[in-house]
Protein backbone atom coordinates (compact mmCIF):
# COMPACT_ATOMS: atom_id res chain seq x y z
CA UNK A 1 0.00 0.00 0.00
CA UNK A 2 1.48 3.38 -1.09
CA UNK A 3 2.39 5.19 2.34
CA UNK A 4 0.83 8.17 3.98
CA UNK A 5 1.85 11.93 2.88
CA UNK A 6 0.36 13.10 5.81
CA UNK A 7 0.49 13.26 9.90
CA UNK A 8 -1.98 14.50 12.49
CA UNK A 9 -1.04 16.62 15.66
CA UNK A 10 -0.62 15.21 18.88
CA UNK A 11 -4.03 14.63 20.78
CA UNK A 12 -5.73 14.21 17.61
CA UNK A 13 -8.70 11.73 17.83
CA UNK A 14 -8.67 8.75 15.39
CA UNK A 15 -11.06 6.16 15.31
CA UNK A 16 -14.14 4.34 14.81
CA UNK A 17 -17.94 4.96 15.81
CA UNK A 18 -21.00 2.44 16.26
CA UNK A 19 -24.49 2.88 17.61
CA UNK A 20 -26.31 1.50 20.51
CA UNK A 21 -29.29 -0.33 18.30
CA UNK A 22 -26.92 -1.18 15.63
CA UNK A 23 -24.32 -3.45 17.79
CA UNK A 24 -25.67 -4.89 20.60
CA UNK A 25 -28.56 -6.82 20.75
CA UNK A 26 -29.60 -8.43 23.96
CA UNK A 27 -32.44 -6.42 24.13
CA UNK A 28 -34.77 -8.01 27.03
CA UNK A 29 -31.37 -8.47 28.64
CA UNK A 30 -30.89 -7.47 31.98
CA UNK A 31 -33.57 -5.10 32.22
CA UNK A 32 -33.50 -3.30 28.89
CA UNK A 33 -36.61 -1.58 27.91
CA UNK A 34 -37.86 -1.88 24.55
CA UNK A 35 -37.21 1.63 21.90
CA UNK A 36 -38.80 2.51 19.34
CA UNK A 37 -36.04 0.63 17.20
CA UNK A 38 -37.55 -2.76 18.51
CA UNK A 39 -40.43 -1.53 17.38
CA UNK A 40 -40.27 -0.37 14.41
CA UNK A 41 -37.57 -3.36 13.40
CA UNK A 42 -40.50 -5.75 14.12
CA UNK A 43 -42.99 -4.01 12.04
CA UNK A 44 -43.68 -6.06 8.68
CA UNK A 45 -42.34 -4.02 5.62
CA UNK A 46 -40.30 -1.48 7.99
CA UNK A 47 -37.04 -3.21 7.23
CA UNK A 48 -35.61 -4.05 3.82
CA UNK A 49 -33.99 -7.54 4.79
CA UNK A 50 -36.52 -8.31 7.18
CA UNK A 51 -34.21 -8.52 9.90
CA UNK A 52 -34.13 -6.43 13.34
CA UNK A 53 -31.84 -5.57 16.02
CA UNK A 54 -32.48 -8.60 17.97
CA UNK A 55 -29.01 -10.16 17.60
CA UNK A 56 -27.03 -7.69 15.84
CA UNK A 57 -23.44 -8.06 16.55
CA UNK A 58 -24.08 -9.12 20.34
CA UNK A 59 -21.52 -6.99 21.34
CA UNK A 60 -23.67 -6.69 24.58
CA UNK A 61 -21.83 -9.80 24.89
CA UNK A 62 -18.84 -9.55 22.73
CA UNK A 63 -17.80 -6.29 24.25
CA UNK A 64 -14.53 -7.31 25.77
CA UNK A 65 -13.08 -8.79 22.46
CA UNK A 66 -14.27 -5.54 20.31
CA UNK A 67 -12.19 -3.29 22.39
CA UNK A 68 -9.28 -5.74 22.19
CA UNK A 69 -10.10 -5.43 18.61
CA UNK A 70 -9.57 -2.03 18.90
CA UNK A 71 -6.91 -2.01 20.81
CA UNK A 72 -4.98 -4.45 17.89
CA UNK A 73 -6.42 -1.35 15.35
CA UNK A 74 -4.39 1.00 17.12
CA UNK A 75 -6.68 3.46 17.15
CA UNK A 76 -7.29 5.99 20.42
CA UNK A 77 -10.88 6.98 20.47
CA UNK A 78 -14.19 5.39 19.65
CA UNK A 79 -17.59 6.62 19.70
CA UNK A 80 -20.31 5.12 20.48
CA UNK A 81 -23.63 5.77 22.29
CA UNK A 82 -26.22 4.64 24.96
CA UNK A 83 -29.10 2.92 24.75
CA UNK A 84 -31.83 5.14 27.16
CA UNK A 85 -33.87 2.33 27.80
CA UNK A 86 -30.98 -0.04 28.98
CA UNK A 87 -30.59 2.95 31.82
CA UNK A 88 -34.45 3.56 32.07
CA UNK A 89 -36.31 1.28 30.67
CA UNK A 90 -39.76 3.65 31.09
CA UNK A 91 -37.49 6.44 29.93
CA UNK A 92 -37.77 7.84 33.32
CA UNK A 93 -38.19 6.68 37.12
CA UNK A 94 -36.23 3.94 38.33
CA UNK A 95 -32.77 3.73 36.85
CA UNK A 96 -30.90 0.07 36.30
CA UNK A 97 -28.18 -0.36 37.30
CA UNK A 98 -27.02 -3.29 35.37
CA UNK A 99 -27.20 -1.23 32.23
CA UNK A 100 -25.07 1.59 33.51
CA UNK A 101 -22.90 -1.02 34.95
CA UNK A 102 -22.36 -1.98 31.11
CA UNK A 103 -21.50 1.12 29.91
CA UNK A 104 -19.29 2.01 32.76
CA UNK A 105 -17.19 -1.26 32.23
CA UNK A 106 -16.84 -0.65 28.71
CA UNK A 107 -15.25 2.40 29.58
CA UNK A 108 -12.73 1.27 32.09
CA UNK A 109 -12.06 -1.50 29.17
CA UNK A 110 -10.98 1.55 26.65
CA UNK A 111 -9.31 3.40 28.92
CA UNK A 112 -7.36 0.64 30.35
CA UNK A 113 -6.47 0.20 26.21
CA UNK A 114 -5.39 3.67 25.93
CA UNK A 115 -8.56 4.51 23.61
CA UNK A 116 -10.81 7.70 24.81
CA UNK A 117 -14.35 7.06 24.98
CA UNK A 118 -16.61 9.31 23.07
CA UNK A 119 -20.45 9.44 23.88
CA UNK A 120 -23.23 10.16 21.96
CA UNK A 121 -26.23 10.05 24.28
CA UNK A 122 -29.15 9.78 21.80
CA UNK A 123 -28.62 7.42 18.47
CA UNK A 124 -32.02 7.33 17.16
CA UNK A 125 -33.81 4.40 19.91
CA UNK A 126 -36.22 6.60 22.20
CA UNK A 127 -37.65 4.43 24.72
CA UNK A 128 -40.86 3.70 23.00
CA UNK A 129 -42.55 4.06 26.80
CA UNK A 130 -41.76 7.83 25.57
CA UNK A 131 -43.13 7.61 22.35
CA UNK A 132 -46.22 6.06 23.73
CA UNK A 133 -46.22 9.22 25.93
CA UNK A 134 -47.39 12.01 24.26
CA UNK A 135 -45.80 11.28 20.94
CA UNK A 136 -42.17 10.81 21.55
CA UNK A 137 -40.36 13.97 20.79
CA UNK A 138 -43.14 15.73 19.78
CA UNK A 139 -44.08 16.24 24.17
CA UNK A 140 -42.36 19.45 25.28
CA UNK A 141 -41.93 17.80 28.68
CA UNK A 142 -39.89 15.16 26.97
CA UNK A 143 -37.00 17.74 27.54
CA UNK A 144 -36.97 17.08 31.27
CA UNK A 145 -36.92 12.92 30.55
CA UNK A 146 -33.45 13.71 28.55
CA UNK A 147 -31.92 15.90 31.06
CA UNK A 148 -32.58 13.46 34.02
CA UNK A 149 -31.78 10.81 31.14
CA UNK A 150 -27.92 12.80 30.58
CA UNK A 151 -28.08 13.67 34.49
CA UNK A 152 -27.97 9.56 35.34
CA UNK A 153 -25.34 8.76 32.79
CA UNK A 154 -22.83 11.44 33.49
CA UNK A 155 -23.49 10.81 37.14
CA UNK A 156 -21.40 7.47 36.53
CA UNK A 157 -19.79 8.00 33.71
CA UNK A 158 -18.45 11.50 34.08
CA UNK A 159 -15.51 10.86 35.95
CA UNK A 160 -13.92 9.22 33.28
CA UNK A 161 -15.79 10.44 29.42
CA UNK A 162 -14.16 13.19 28.36
CA UNK A 163 -16.15 13.93 25.49
CA UNK A 164 -20.06 14.09 25.16
CA UNK A 165 -22.15 14.65 22.30
CA UNK A 166 -25.76 14.97 23.20
CA UNK A 167 -27.87 14.28 19.96
CA UNK A 168 -26.79 12.41 16.88
CA UNK A 169 -28.17 13.81 13.65
CA UNK A 170 -31.23 15.54 14.48
CA UNK A 171 -32.78 16.23 10.84
CA UNK A 172 -32.67 12.58 9.77
CA UNK A 173 -34.36 11.75 13.33
CA UNK A 174 -37.38 14.22 13.10
CA UNK A 175 -37.72 14.00 9.23
CA UNK A 176 -37.41 10.39 8.59
CA UNK A 177 -39.23 9.80 12.26
CA UNK A 178 -41.88 11.89 11.82
CA UNK A 179 -42.68 13.01 8.32
CA UNK A 180 -41.16 10.30 5.70
CA UNK A 181 -41.83 7.33 7.94
CA UNK A 182 -38.31 6.08 7.07
CA UNK A 183 -36.72 5.48 10.42
CA UNK A 184 -38.59 4.39 13.88
CA UNK A 185 -41.10 5.42 14.77
CA UNK A 186 -42.12 5.80 11.35
CA UNK A 187 -45.12 8.36 11.56
CA UNK A 188 -45.96 9.95 8.32
CA UNK A 189 -47.35 13.47 9.75
CA UNK A 190 -47.04 16.51 8.23
CA UNK A 191 -44.30 19.27 8.68
CA UNK A 192 -45.43 20.84 11.87
CA UNK A 193 -44.70 17.54 13.35
CA UNK A 194 -40.72 17.11 12.38
CA UNK A 195 -40.05 20.67 13.46
CA UNK A 196 -41.88 20.62 16.96
CA UNK A 197 -39.64 17.47 17.64
CA UNK A 198 -36.37 18.92 16.11
CA UNK A 199 -37.05 22.22 18.21
CA UNK A 200 -37.98 19.80 21.54
CA UNK A 201 -34.49 17.55 20.38
CA UNK A 202 -33.02 20.63 20.41
CA UNK A 203 -34.10 22.36 23.72
CA UNK A 204 -33.21 18.73 25.32
CA UNK A 205 -30.15 19.19 23.81
CA UNK A 206 -29.61 22.34 25.60
CA UNK A 207 -30.94 20.78 28.72
CA UNK A 208 -28.68 18.05 28.85
CA UNK A 209 -25.69 20.42 28.11
CA UNK A 210 -26.30 21.79 31.69
CA UNK A 211 -26.84 18.89 33.29
CA UNK A 212 -23.44 17.60 31.55
CA UNK A 213 -21.49 20.55 32.83
CA UNK A 214 -22.30 19.59 36.05
CA UNK A 215 -21.18 16.19 36.17
CA UNK A 216 -18.13 15.93 33.87
CA UNK A 217 -16.93 20.03 34.81
CA UNK A 218 -13.74 19.18 32.38
CA UNK A 219 -15.20 17.47 29.42
CA UNK A 220 -16.08 18.75 25.74
CA UNK A 221 -19.69 18.64 25.15
CA UNK A 222 -21.12 19.49 21.90
CA UNK A 223 -23.87 17.86 19.07
CA UNK A 224 -23.51 16.13 16.02
CA UNK A 225 -25.16 16.73 13.00
CA UNK A 226 -25.15 15.22 9.34
CA UNK A 227 -24.19 18.57 7.13
CA UNK A 228 -23.65 17.80 3.49
CA UNK A 229 -22.14 20.30 1.28
CA UNK A 230 -25.02 21.68 -1.04
CA UNK A 231 -24.52 21.82 -5.05
CA UNK A 232 -27.37 23.22 -7.05
CA UNK A 233 -27.77 20.88 -10.39
CA UNK A 234 -27.19 23.35 -12.74
CA UNK A 235 -27.34 27.13 -12.98
CA UNK A 236 -30.62 27.67 -13.62
CA UNK A 237 -32.46 30.28 -10.96
CA UNK A 238 -35.04 27.08 -9.90
CA UNK A 239 -31.95 24.87 -9.30
CA UNK A 240 -30.24 27.67 -7.52
CA UNK A 241 -33.03 28.77 -5.48
CA UNK A 242 -33.95 25.00 -4.52
CA UNK A 243 -30.54 23.98 -3.62
CA UNK A 244 -30.53 27.05 -1.39
CA UNK A 245 -34.07 26.28 0.24
CA UNK A 246 -32.59 22.24 0.87
CA UNK A 247 -29.35 23.90 2.52
CA UNK A 248 -31.52 25.99 4.95
CA UNK A 249 -33.60 22.76 5.66
CA UNK A 250 -31.20 20.57 6.29
CA UNK A 251 -27.97 22.65 7.25
CA UNK A 252 -28.82 25.96 8.66
CA UNK A 253 -31.80 25.32 10.12
CA UNK A 254 -29.44 23.74 12.77
CA UNK A 255 -26.41 25.61 12.57
CA UNK A 256 -28.43 29.00 12.77
CA UNK A 257 -30.29 28.45 15.94
CA UNK A 258 -26.87 27.11 17.88
CA UNK A 259 -24.39 29.25 16.45
CA UNK A 260 -26.16 32.22 14.74
CA UNK A 261 -29.45 34.70 15.08
CA UNK A 262 -31.99 31.50 15.45
CA UNK A 263 -33.82 29.68 12.90
CA UNK A 264 -33.25 31.29 9.64
CA UNK A 265 -36.11 33.84 8.79
CA UNK A 266 -36.45 32.53 5.65
CA UNK A 267 -37.26 29.03 6.02
CA UNK A 268 -39.65 30.41 8.99
CA UNK A 269 -41.76 32.11 6.38
CA UNK A 270 -41.58 29.60 3.75
CA UNK A 271 -42.44 27.03 6.60
CA UNK A 272 -45.47 29.19 7.28
CA UNK A 273 -47.89 28.21 10.54
CA UNK A 274 -45.68 24.82 10.73
CA UNK A 275 -42.80 26.68 11.78
CA UNK A 276 -42.57 25.43 15.58
CA UNK A 277 -43.28 27.97 18.46
CA UNK A 278 -40.42 29.80 20.03
CA UNK A 279 -41.42 30.82 23.36
CA UNK A 280 -39.19 33.97 25.13
CA UNK A 281 -35.55 31.71 26.44
CA UNK A 282 -36.04 28.80 23.99
CA UNK A 283 -32.78 30.24 21.75
CA UNK A 284 -31.04 30.91 24.84
CA UNK A 285 -31.47 27.58 25.91
CA UNK A 286 -30.69 25.86 22.44
CA UNK A 287 -27.63 28.34 22.36
CA UNK A 288 -26.25 27.04 26.05
CA UNK A 289 -22.43 27.11 25.22
CA UNK A 290 -20.91 23.84 23.66
CA UNK A 291 -17.57 23.20 22.76
CA UNK A 292 -17.32 21.05 19.56
CA UNK A 293 -19.44 20.50 16.38
CA UNK A 294 -19.57 16.65 15.45
CA UNK A 295 -20.22 16.43 11.71
CA UNK A 296 -21.54 13.48 10.02
CA UNK A 297 -20.62 13.29 6.25
CA UNK A 298 -20.62 10.65 3.74
CA UNK A 299 -21.36 12.64 0.23
CA UNK A 300 -22.38 16.22 -1.35
CA UNK A 301 -26.11 16.87 -2.62
CA UNK A 302 -26.38 17.72 -6.01
CA UNK A 303 -29.76 19.45 -5.68
CA UNK A 304 -32.71 20.52 -8.47
CA UNK A 305 -36.24 22.27 -8.25
CA UNK A 306 -38.73 19.15 -7.56
CA UNK A 307 -41.61 18.26 -5.51
CA UNK A 308 -39.63 16.36 -2.87
CA UNK A 309 -40.59 17.62 1.04
CA UNK A 310 -42.71 20.40 0.31
CA UNK A 311 -42.18 23.23 0.85
CA UNK A 312 -38.89 22.61 0.29
CA UNK A 313 -39.27 21.67 -3.15
CA UNK A 314 -36.47 19.97 -4.11
CA UNK A 315 -35.29 16.44 -5.61
CA UNK A 316 -31.38 15.01 -5.66
CA UNK A 317 -29.77 14.64 -8.60
CA UNK A 318 -26.60 11.86 -9.20
CA UNK A 319 -24.19 12.96 -11.11
CA UNK A 320 -22.22 10.47 -13.23
CA UNK A 321 -19.21 9.60 -11.13
CA UNK A 322 -19.10 6.39 -8.52
CA UNK A 323 -21.29 5.17 -6.04
CA UNK A 324 -21.55 3.41 -3.00
CA UNK A 325 -23.84 0.33 -2.31
CA UNK A 326 -26.40 3.27 -0.43
CA UNK A 327 -26.34 5.08 -3.92
CA UNK A 328 -24.10 7.30 -2.60
CA UNK A 329 -21.48 9.57 -4.19
CA UNK A 330 -18.50 9.44 -3.57
CA UNK A 331 -16.91 12.87 -3.49
CA UNK A 332 -13.86 13.29 -0.88
CA UNK A 333 -13.92 17.20 -1.80
CA UNK A 334 -16.90 17.29 -0.28
CA UNK A 335 -16.35 16.84 3.31
CA UNK A 336 -13.25 19.31 2.81
CA UNK A 337 -15.84 22.13 1.21
CA UNK A 338 -18.06 21.38 4.37
CA UNK A 339 -15.53 21.42 6.83
CA UNK A 340 -14.85 25.18 5.22
CA UNK A 341 -18.27 26.44 4.98
CA UNK A 342 -18.78 25.75 8.91
CA UNK A 343 -15.20 27.06 9.74
CA UNK A 344 -16.12 30.17 7.41
CA UNK A 345 -19.40 30.27 8.50
CA UNK A 346 -19.78 29.61 12.37
CA UNK A 347 -17.94 30.20 15.35
CA UNK A 348 -17.05 26.60 15.95
CA UNK A 349 -14.00 25.91 18.23
CA UNK A 350 -13.37 22.85 17.57
CA UNK A 351 -14.50 20.07 15.25
CA UNK A 352 -14.69 16.50 14.92
CA UNK A 353 -15.92 14.43 11.65
CA UNK A 354 -18.14 12.01 13.74
CA UNK A 355 -18.55 9.83 11.10
CA UNK A 356 -17.68 9.11 7.51
CA UNK A 357 -17.39 5.85 5.34
CA UNK A 358 -18.86 3.82 2.99
CA UNK A 359 -20.83 0.75 2.04
CA UNK A 360 -19.77 -1.68 -0.23
CA UNK A 361 -20.09 -5.60 -1.26
CA UNK A 362 -17.30 -7.13 0.80
CA UNK A 363 -16.55 -11.01 0.35
CA UNK A 364 -14.33 -13.10 2.54
CA UNK A 365 -11.45 -14.23 0.29
CA UNK A 366 -9.83 -17.75 -0.18
CA UNK A 367 -6.95 -16.39 1.92
CA UNK A 368 -9.74 -15.42 5.26
CA UNK A 369 -9.10 -12.01 4.46
CA UNK A 370 -11.43 -9.26 3.21
CA UNK A 371 -9.88 -7.12 0.92
CA UNK A 372 -12.05 -3.90 0.52
CA UNK A 373 -9.93 -2.20 -1.50
CA UNK A 374 -13.01 0.53 -2.62
CA UNK A 375 -13.48 1.27 1.25
CA UNK A 376 -9.54 1.76 1.67
CA UNK A 377 -9.89 4.31 -1.27
CA UNK A 378 -12.28 5.65 0.18
CA UNK A 379 -11.49 6.60 3.69
CA UNK A 380 -7.81 7.51 2.01
CA UNK A 381 -9.57 10.13 0.44
CA UNK A 382 -11.48 11.65 2.59
CA UNK A 383 -9.07 11.52 5.15
CA UNK A 384 -6.59 12.99 2.79
CA UNK A 385 -9.52 15.95 2.10
CA UNK A 386 -10.32 16.60 6.30
CA UNK A 387 -6.34 16.87 6.70
CA UNK A 388 -6.62 19.44 3.64
CA UNK A 389 -9.08 21.18 5.69
CA UNK A 390 -6.97 21.04 9.13
CA UNK A 391 -3.99 22.69 6.94
CA UNK A 392 -6.17 25.33 6.32
CA UNK A 393 -6.71 26.62 9.87
CA UNK A 394 -10.17 24.48 10.39
CA UNK A 395 -9.86 23.57 13.93
CA UNK A 396 -10.24 19.50 13.22
CA UNK A 397 -9.88 17.38 16.69
CA UNK A 398 -10.62 14.51 15.37
CA UNK A 399 -11.96 11.74 12.70
CA UNK A 400 -14.03 8.81 13.47
CA UNK A 401 -14.72 6.47 10.63
CA UNK A 402 -18.51 4.50 10.54
CA UNK A 403 -18.08 2.11 11.40
CA UNK A 404 -16.61 0.00 13.61
CA UNK A 405 -17.75 -3.19 12.64
CA UNK A 406 -20.81 -4.33 10.35
CA UNK A 407 -24.01 -3.94 12.22
CA UNK A 408 -27.87 -3.06 11.75
CA UNK A 409 -28.01 -0.43 8.78
CA UNK A 410 -31.24 1.07 10.10
CA UNK A 411 -33.95 0.62 7.64
CA UNK A 412 -31.60 -1.52 5.58
CA UNK A 413 -30.91 -4.41 7.87
CA UNK A 414 -28.03 -6.70 7.13
CA UNK A 415 -27.79 -5.68 3.75
CA UNK A 416 -24.97 -2.74 3.92
CA UNK A 417 -22.10 -3.14 5.26
CA UNK A 418 -19.67 -0.14 6.43
CA UNK A 419 -17.08 -2.03 9.01
CA UNK A 420 -13.70 -1.82 9.15
CA UNK A 421 -14.14 -5.07 10.72
CA UNK A 422 -15.77 -7.55 8.97
CA UNK A 423 -18.99 -9.49 11.31
CA UNK A 424 -20.38 -13.13 9.92
CA UNK A 425 -23.63 -12.54 11.63
CA UNK A 426 -24.08 -16.47 11.93
CA UNK A 427 -20.97 -17.10 13.90
CA UNK A 428 -20.14 -13.53 15.03
CA UNK A 429 -16.58 -14.12 13.96
CA UNK A 430 -15.05 -10.83 13.38
CA UNK A 431 -12.24 -10.12 11.07
CA UNK A 432 -10.27 -6.80 10.20
CA UNK A 433 -10.77 -5.64 7.04
CA UNK A 434 -7.65 -3.93 4.24
CA UNK A 435 -9.79 -0.94 5.82
CA UNK A 436 -8.85 -1.90 9.31
CA UNK A 437 -5.48 -2.31 8.73
CA UNK A 438 -5.17 1.26 6.95
CA UNK A 439 -6.85 3.10 9.84
CA UNK A 440 -4.15 1.65 11.88
CA UNK A 441 -1.68 3.23 9.36
CA UNK A 442 -3.37 6.68 9.35
CA UNK A 443 -3.33 6.07 13.68
CA UNK A 444 0.49 5.57 13.06
CA UNK A 445 1.20 9.31 11.63
CA UNK A 446 -0.25 10.93 14.77
CA UNK A 447 2.38 12.71 16.50
CA UNK A 448 3.40 11.69 20.01
C1 LIG B 1 -25.80 7.91 9.70
C2 LIG B 1 -26.14 7.29 11.04
C3 LIG B 1 -25.37 6.04 11.34
C4 LIG B 1 -25.24 5.14 10.12
C5 LIG B 1 -24.77 5.92 8.93
C6 LIG B 1 -24.56 5.09 7.68
O1 LIG B 1 -26.84 8.73 9.28
O2 LIG B 1 -25.86 8.22 12.06
O3 LIG B 1 -25.98 5.39 12.41
O4 LIG B 1 -26.43 4.50 9.88
O5 LIG B 1 -25.64 6.97 8.65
Amino acid sequence: MEPLQLSFPRRFLLGTASASYQIEGAVTEDGRGPSIWDTFSHTPGKIEDGTNGDKACDHYHFWEEDVELMKRLGVNAYRFSISWSRILPKGRGKINNKGLQFYSNIVDALIDAGITPFVTLYHFDLPQALQDDGGGWLRRGIIDDFEAYADAVSVELGDRVKHWATFNEPWELAWQGYVTGEDAPGLRLSNDAALKASHNVLLAHGAAVRALRDNAPNAEIGIVLHLNMVEPASDRPEDVAAAHRWELCQNRWYMDALYREGYPAEMVKLYGCDASEVIPGDMEQIQEQIDFLGVNNYRRSVVADGTDLPPVNMKRVNPSGEYTEMGWEVHPEGLYKILKWIHTNYPVPRVYVTENGASFKDTVSPDGKIHDERRVAYLREHINQAHRALREGVPLKGYFAWSTMDNFEWAYGYSRRFGVIYVDFKTQKRTIKDSGCFLSDVAKTIKS
